[in-house]
């Protein structure tokens, strides 16, 4: 397969214009693997300025978006705001969005319509809690929330899966390859059984949780793990090594 590998960086609530400057400057300045495609997810209202300080290979990405263009939705980014900063992507259903700030299945799949209609990429996030991995739902859990967003998607070569264990963010307890692969695999079954072979075989699914400098090479190595979505790493000169993971 030719599915190219993808290391996102989603800072969350993290930077200020100093900090943003210097890690623009440290990745500008590095040597990146030019088959990994690389995105960071900045802070709306740093978007416009992570833009003009990151170099044109390295791509941004909004954290969220709302599913309208416009209107009285106070404290809301549109993607037409997004793309007007020059930026291409949107991470949506991301884990805080969905336990910490309540967004539903039903509300992350408008948003992924809207995003893709209106020509933005998409990461799209799903994974399970704990306790669901511990009942052994881990299958229903994500399968379900895969199904919320195949339902909004009609082109899928702009959308990238990102599978984030509740359990893993942010706990430096990151999946172990197998985990990961399994369920990378079972994912790209669903796909297959439930959207079509073509898109199971092209959508690039990738893996998030405390992911490391030194775990991301193993993990990149599994066969159905195609990049990452990295948090507290990619604020860090460290992200560099997980963008070169792929050998
Ligand atoms: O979007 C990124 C994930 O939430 C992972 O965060 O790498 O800090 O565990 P983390």
């Amino acid at each position: 397969t030719s599915r190219k590998f993808f290391v996102g960086g989603n800072w969350k609530l993290n930077g200020d214009k100093k900090s943003i400057e210097e890690l623009a400057n440290t990745l500008n300045n590095a040597k990146l693997n030019p088959d990994t495609e690389v995105v960071c997810g900045a802070p709306s209202i740093y978007l416009d300025y992570a833009r003009s300080k990151l170099n044109p290979n390295i791509d941004v990405a909004a954290q969220n978006c709302y599913k309208v263009a416009k209107g009285a939705f106070t404290g809301e980014i549109s993607p037409a705001m997004i793309k007007d900063c020059g930026v291409k992507w949107v991470i949506l259903g991301h884990s805080e969005r969905r336990h910490v700030f309540g967004e539903s299945d039903e509300l992350i799949g408008q948003k992924v319509a809207h995003a893709l209609e209106n020509g933005l990429g998409v990461i799209a996030c799903i994974g399970e809690k704990l306790d669901e991995r511990e009942a052994g739902i881990t299958e229903k859990v994500v399968f379900s929330q895969t199904k919320f967003i195949a339902d909004n998607v009609k082109d899928w070569s702009k959308v990238v899966l990102a599978y984030e264990p509740v359990w893993a963010i942010g706990t430096g307890k990151t999946a172990s390859p197998q985990q990961a692969q399994e369920v990378h695999d079972k994912l790209r079954q669903w796909l297959k059984a439930n959207v079509s072979e073509a898109v199971a075989n092209s959508i690039r699914i990738i893996y998030g949780g405390s992911v490391t400098g030194g775990t991301c090479k193993e993990l990149a190595s599994q066969k159905d793990v195609d990049g990452f979505l990295v948090g507290g790493a990619s604020l860090k000169p460290e992200f560099i090594d997980i963008i070169n993971a792929k050998a």
